[in-house]
């Protein structure tokens, strides 16, 4: 499902380039989930924003599905972003003027998928993730744990081939953080969706099939 292959990701500072991410080699099957851990600027959030398209390695290649995302045009990037990926961050980035329903919708709009078919869908997804009575709720009359799982719940919408997430209990109480992972992690076993899931807590990423420490910008195994 995804193959990563001697990915590499400098970044130039004045005179000199820094390598982040080395040689990164990562064979996802479908519906795995991976656990990344690393200390705080060892380069996993560079990691998923090569992963999602939004920066280009240096060199290397990713293949999602068989496409050989490092050779997409931006444009095509774009449509397969849409069709394929999901990310949830742990600033959640709801858009502000949009209710929790209208959120969630927004990836299925963006696909051209009609209205009703997408409202009942999000409804469906904010009931899973027990929001069934904020549906009409602004980001700002929203909790945080209830912003995340909105966050999750659009994730999810499209039924996406792969599913990044970034830290995405970073910015919950522990105990919030708790319940939130416990139904991301129900959630996206229920739905089978391969996920590439970046965290600080060793206890989380152990929850995931695979664990994998970034270090010196390369996967070790754990
Ligand atoms: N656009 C950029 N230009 C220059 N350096 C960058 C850029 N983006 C990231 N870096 C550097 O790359 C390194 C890795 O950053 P990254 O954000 O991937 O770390 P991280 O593992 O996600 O850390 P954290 O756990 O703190 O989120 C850092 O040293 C950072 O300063
Ligand atoms: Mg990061």
């Amino acid at each position: 499902m995804i193959e990563v292959e001697n990915l590499k990701k400098s970044f130039k500072q004045s005179e000199n380039a820094i390598e982040i991410l080395k040689n990164l080699n990562l064979n996802v099957k479908k519906g795995e989930k991976v656990g990344i851990l690393g200390q705080s600027g060892s380069g996993k959030s560079t990691f998923l924003s090569l992963m999602s398209g939004l920066d280009a390695p240096d060199s290397g290649d990713i293949r999602i599905n068989g496409v050989s995302t490092t050779k997409l045009s931006e444009k095509d990037w774009t449509d397969f972003r849409a069709k394929n990926i999901s990310i949830v961050f742990q600033q959640y980035h709801l858009v502000g003027h949009l209710t929790a329903a209208e959120n969630v919708m927004l990836p299925l709009e963006i696909l051209g998928v009609d209205e009703k078919q997408a409202q009942t869908k999000a409804l469906t997804l904010l009931e899973e993730v027990g929001l069934k009575n904020r549906v009409h709720h602004f980001p700002h009359q929203l909790s945080g744990g209830e912003s995340q799982r909105v966050a999750i719940a659009r994730a999810l919408i499209t039924t996406p081939n792969l599913l990044l997430a970034d830290e995405p209990s970073g910015n919950l109480d522990q105990e919030t953080g708790q319940k939130v992972m416990s139904l991301f992690f129900d959630i996206t076993s229920k739905y089978q969706t391969t996920t590439l899931l970046v965290t600080h807590n060793e206890q989380l990423a152990s929850r995931c099939d695979v664990v994998y420490k970034l270090s010196q910008g390369k996967f070790e195994k754990l």
